[in-house]
């Protein structure tokens, strides 16, 4: 028997009980120190590894020192159920990040924080059932929150990988409410009836629904306004997930929960303000669709040599370079630093504009240019960078599209008016390097292409930059 420290309210609190707190406790703080290094790419990777080291810490202490009400700890049978478990989706997450190319990150990370929600959900069905449950408010909304973001990250993933097109919005915005209102309606009906958990049938119906719910909520959203909901569901997750500690009174998970909810949640207002939009206008909006896609009146595209470009860009005096998607599925990180150092050794000065939705994730472009070495200093923020765009002489577009694209100013109607672009277009020169006449995410014309100041260089950004940099060396 265990030396009792002290009792409160009947609880009787012993050494290992307070030992576990205090792993918590840690592990707490573990998550927090790690957020505040995931903020900037130079110590993210720490970042990652020190919260990465709290789960693990808090995992561990749960599974020995854990007791549930009447003292008893997790089973032996159950504790080696679970360590084979984690050994091997360790081993399938492991595998998987490692094949993983650096294009597909996005869908994956989508594809993971299905899983998130998948597991709180599956928390709520089980332990809906169980008498010595006692809060069935907070199961209900674990079940449903984590139910649709499980659904809905997967059909983010499908839309990331592109195996999903985009469905207009019309009647859905109907449907979406009505799925809604259900929703409310079932859960309240089952906090009203006398023996809830004498009825499992119903908890069934309602995890269905969530799941069709967070289908129909995010197959008409499309286009410019995937992030916003992307980082929406990521914040449903972390919830999800602090109602499922809330159901096991693990403050560990309650925590962790919280973080990542919050986080999400200021991912998410940061993005609509990025996008300038509403969060209920991307909710009930279903905007920015393919299908809404306002076609140009074209005109013509201008190409410019390889020798032309090399000799535009030594000679002028600052550069502000552009990059986007392309870059990421050209992998072409590398050769922009190699691009960027034979330009500074001609004395011209070099800059990367960041738009923060430039690619398919969140800090995708700081990721990438982080990776290859480029200094962070470099990188200016879109509101910044806008400012110099005057007094810039040739913004180097590459593999960028939506973030560039001067519809969002111009064209009332178009799926992207109203979202702040990087205003390339008010450079003096403008190269943009892309493979062909591809429209971006959001499958629209960008009439920056046919502008006075525009020329094309196409071809794959790797193989042109790469050609670029050999011609740059030969002046
Ligand atoms: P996009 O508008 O998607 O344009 C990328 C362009 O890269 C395409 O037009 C394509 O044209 C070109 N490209 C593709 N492969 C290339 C290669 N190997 N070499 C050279 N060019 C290549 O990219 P963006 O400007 O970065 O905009 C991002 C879009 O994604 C926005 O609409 C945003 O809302 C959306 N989105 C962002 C996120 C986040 S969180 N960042 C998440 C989901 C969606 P060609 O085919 O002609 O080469």
């Amino acid at each position: 028997m265990e030396k009792i420290l002290h009792t409160t309210n009947g609880v009787e609190f012993t050494l290992s009980h307070a030992f576990l707190e205090f792993s918590y406790l840690l592990a707490a703080v573990l998550f927090i120190w790690g957020l505040k290094l995931l903020s900037h790419p130079e110590t993210a990777r720490k970042g990652n590894f020190w919260a990465a080291a709290g789960m693990v810490l808090a995992m561990i202490t749960t599974l020995f020192l854990h007791e549930d009400g009447n003292g008893d700890r997790i089973r032996l049978m159950n504790v080696v159920i679970i360590i084979v478990t984690i050994v091997f989706g360790s081993i399938i997450g492991l595998v998987i990040s490692k094949k993983v190319k650096m294009t597909a990150m996005p869908e994956l990370v989508s594809f993971f924080n299905a899983t998130g929600g998948a597991a709180s959900a599956l928390v709520g069905l089980l332990e809906f059932g169980n008498p010595a449950n006692e809060s069935l408010l907070v199961t209900l909304l674990g079940l449903i929150i984590g139910s649709v973001a499980f659904s809905g990250s997967m059909i983010a993933y499908g839309k990331l990988s592109g195996k999903i097109g985009s469905l207009h919005a019309g009647i859905l915005k109907y449907v979406n409410f009505v799925l809604m209102f259900t929703v409310v309606g079932i859960t309240a009906y089952i906090l009203l009836l006398p023996d809830p958990q004498s009825i499992p049938m119903l908890v069934y119906i309602l995890f269905g629904i969530a799941l069709l719910y967070g289908i129909t909520f995010v197959m008409p959203i499309g286009g410019a306004d995937m992030p916003v909901v992307i980082s929406l569901l990521n914040s449903l997750t972390g919830i999800a997930a602090a109602m499922a500690g809330f159901i096991y009174h693990n403050l560990a998970m309650i925590l962790g929960g919280i973080l990542v909810g919050a986080a999400g949640s200021i991912l998410t207002v940061l993005m609509t303000k990025a996008m300038n939009r509403s969060l209920m206008n991307v909710i009930i909006g279903g905007f920015g669709g393919g299908s809404g896609a306002v076609s140009e009146e074209g005109g013509t595209v201008k190409e410019v040599s390889l020798s032309d470009a090399a000799v535009l860009l030594a000679y002028s005096q600052k550069i502000v370079v552009v990059p986007g998607y392309g870059l990421a599925v050209a992998q072409a990180q590398h050769v922009t630093h190699e691009f960027e150092k034979v330009l500074e050794a001609k004395g011209v000065q070099v800059k990367f504009g960041i738009h923060p939705v430039a690619g398919r994730m969140p800090g995708h472009m700081n990721v990438l240019l982080a990776e290859a070495d480029v200094s962070y200093d470099k990188l200016v923020e879109m509101e910044e960078i806008n400012k110099e765009m005057n007094s810039t002489d040739v913004v180097i577009v590459i593999g960028a599209n939506d973030v560039v694209n001067p519809a969002a100013n111009e064209t009332p109607g178009s799926p992207i008016y109203g979202m702040p672009v990087i205003n390339a277009v008010e450079a003096k020169n403008v190269i943009v390097m892309k493979r062909g006449m591809g429209k971006g995410y959001a499958g629209i014309e960008n009439p920056l292409f046919f502008k006075d100041n525009t020329r094309m260089l196409f071809g794959n950004a790797k193989d042109s930059l790469q050609k670029l940099v050999n011609e740059i060396n030969t002046l």
